[in-house]
């Protein structure tokens, strides 16, 4: 799941989990919540010189010619149980990749990502619902895919639903719905799992101002009971709130990481 695909492929918002200890536990003994990122590379395959016609096939038989790119260039990083870091850097920094290798949606080519405990995920719109069901079945799909039992969403259905707002909709397939709408629906699963690490790319935006605020204040009463949080975003003052540490990603590469204040001001102020 996950990956490319825009709403109207056959993903929308996703709520992605993993219940992850023993073996890859961030450092063995680490404490649920640990997040424990050492040396971590990712690239992706750009293509060029695709082909565009049977005859170019046959007269030029080979395969198409690619270079990596490499999205992480040996990103180090560490999150410890109850703390919520910020994630910000340009467009195409890295941060969605980070989350997903986070979230395990992408293996990383080079290094290791740890995590204790069960981490929800919600990433940026273009992974999870699938567009012809309705909301009502992708909130148990949704469920599933982040760890929780058919009862479990049953018995946490009417919350889900209400939080998100979506009563009248809950019935229509989801193909039909708004970005925002996608959004309330993925949040609000997202964060009824009881997850011990939440991961939040960027989508918020989308929401308007009530449910935004909403989401905020559900995020920040997570984070009181020590959920970790690691949070994408572009909207730096909200960084601010959200988040006791910020990473700056420029390139694949960790330029700054510190108190938040401190590395937004410095990534608002740069000169590239
Ligand atoms: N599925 C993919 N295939 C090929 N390249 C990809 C893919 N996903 C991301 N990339 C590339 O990896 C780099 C990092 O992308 P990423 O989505 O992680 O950036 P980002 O920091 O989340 O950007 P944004 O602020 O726009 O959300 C970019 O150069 C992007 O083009
Ligand atoms: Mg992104």
């Amino acid at each position: 799941m996950g990956g490319a695909g825009g709403r109207g492929g056959q993903n929308a918002m996703a709520g992605v989990c993993g219940a992850v200890g023993g073996a890859e536990g961030a450092g063995g003994g680490a404490a649920v919540g640990t997040i424990d990122i050492r040396d971590l590379w990712e690239h992706y395959r750009l293509y060029h010189d695709r082909t565009h016609s049977l005859k170019e096939v046959l007269v030029r038989f080979r395969r198409a010619r690619y270079e990596n790119l490499w999205a992480l260039q040996g990103v180090t990083m560490r999150v410890e149980p109850g703390e919520a870091v910020g994630v910000i850097g340009a467009n195409g920094s890295g941060k969605s990749t980070l989350l997903k290798c986070v979230a395990r949606v992408i293996e990383p080519s080079r290094g290791t990502v740890s995590v204790r405990g069960r981490v929800s995920a919600l990433l940026e719109l273009g992974a999870g619902f699938h567009p012809d069901l309705t909301g009502r079945e992708n909130v148990f799909i949704n469920g599933a895919m982040l760890g929780m039992t058919r009862r479990e969403v049953r018995a946490r259905f009417d919350e889900i639903v209400g939080f998100s707002e979506l009563e009248q909709f809950i019935d229509s397939p989801v193909r039909t719905y708004s970005s925002g709408m996608y959004m309330r629906l993925g949040f609000s699963v997202a964060v009824h799992v009881d997850p011990d690490v939440l991961l939040v790319d960027e989508v918020l935006a989308v929401g308007d101002e009530q449910f935004q605020a909403k989401c905020r204040a559900r995020i920040a009463a997570m984070k009181a009971r020590g959920v970790t949080i690691l949070f994408v975003s572009h909207d730096l003052p909200r960084v601010q709130e959200v988040c006791d540490r910020v990473v700056w990603l420029d390139r694949g590469v960790v330029r700054a990481e510190g108190a938040s204040a401190e590395v937004v001001q410095e990534y608002a102020g740069r000169s590239e």
